[in-house]
């Protein structure tokens, strides 16, 4: 995120959006995918994609100003970033991308959220698609590195916990696949969680668990839990009382590792981290980003012992481990 440190810094956060909602009306539109097929004049894009031929003509203007779509005598195709990542395919970004354009109806509310007058708004179906399907987008590339850093004897028995898509819980199970991989997660994510196992060859790898980590048992006993980008959807509260529940279903000597967008003590840095917790204030009840040190004293409340972290990557995004 650039600071605002100029009177022009001011003027772009306050255009931030309109680059935004371009972004987000363009994937909707399917004009990135329309122009996968071959670049193509105003005239056509509107036909392929049926929007108004003299507004789509203006808003492919717009994108190409932004760098999303190059223009050559008339015509438009895609540019390098909306190849790579808009169009599909395995370095695809459209679900989450979607997903934050979802996230628009929570963020022109925060004033009011900020109040304190406003509960959180249930993601609905397709909401609730893009939202699972985003989080794929965003550990696809990581899981494996997280799988090949905690490895697991065979017949281990790992809980990913509100698992989501499967990303990590199946780069586990592919890689030892003498270990028993479980996922446990809502109705509502599994019936998504089922399609995309399908898509990747990977179903019956991943023993699923329906419920609510809330309310429900989580089953057990389990040699390690992963929980990863759950926290910070929860208030504190609700954190401490997920990992009882967690140190509960670990065997004595298990592990626990708890992946985060971790903020610096005090929640003001580093950027990322410390903007990801107002999106948390803008479109859940209770939840914010917390501290590696907040979460290792969580940990250790939940009755896990010494805990350890090694450190955020570049976007901040940092794990907690500790010992049952
Ligand atoms: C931000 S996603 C993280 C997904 C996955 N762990 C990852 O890192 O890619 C949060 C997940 O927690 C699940 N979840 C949220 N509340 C839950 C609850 N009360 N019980 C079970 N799962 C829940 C959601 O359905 C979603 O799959």
């Amino acid at each position: 995120m650039v600071p605002v440190r100029s009177l022009d810094d001011l003027m772009e956060t306050a255009h931030g959006y309109q680059r935004s909602m371009a972004l987000f009306a363009a994937l909707k539109l399917g004009i990135f995918s329309a122009l996968a097929r071959g670049g193509a004049g105003a005239a056509a894009v509107a036909r392929r994609v049926g929007a108004d031929r003299r507004r789509l003509a203006v808003l492919l203007n717009g994108l190409t100003a932004m760098g999303l779509l190059r223009k050559t005598g008339g015509r438009y195709r895609n540019g390098e970033v909306a190849a790579s990542f808009l169009v599909g395919g395995p370095r695809s970004k459209t679900s989450i991308l979607l997903h934050q354009g979802d996230c628009w109806r929570d963020w022109s509310r925060l004033e009011e959220t900020v109040r304190g007058g406003r509960k959180e708004r249930p993601l609905g179906g397709d909401e609730q698609e893009n939202f699972i399907r985003g989080m794929e987008d965003n550990a696809r590339e990581r899981a494996a590195h997280v799988a090949a850093k905690f490895r697991l004897r065979p017949g281990e028995r790992l809980l990913d916990l509100g698992g989501g898509p499967g990303t990590y819980a199946v780069a586990w199970a592919r890689r030892y696949p003498r270990a028993a991989v479980t996922l446990f997660d809502t109705r509502g994510t599994l019936r998504i969680t089922r399609r995309i196992l399908d898509e990747k060859g990977a179903f019956g790898v991943v023993r699923l668990i329906e419920g609510d980590f809330l309310a429900d048992p989580i089953g057990g006993p389990y040699d390690f839990i992963w929980i990863s980008h759950i926290l910070h959807a929860f208030s504190e509260k609700d954190c401490r009382a997920l990992l009882r529940k967690a140190r509960r279903a670990v065997v004595a000597g298990g592990r626990v590792a708890v992946q985060e967008f971790l903020v610096d003590e005090g929640g003001a840095s580093p950027p990322g981290p410390a903007f990801f917790s107002v999106h948390m204030v803008a479109v859940t009840e209770g939840g914010r980003a917390y501290s590696a040190r907040e979460v290792a004293g969580m940990l250790r409340a939940a009755g896990f012992g010494k805990t350890a972290f090694a450190g955020s990557d570049p976007r901040g995004v940092g794990i907690v481990t500790a010992r049952a």
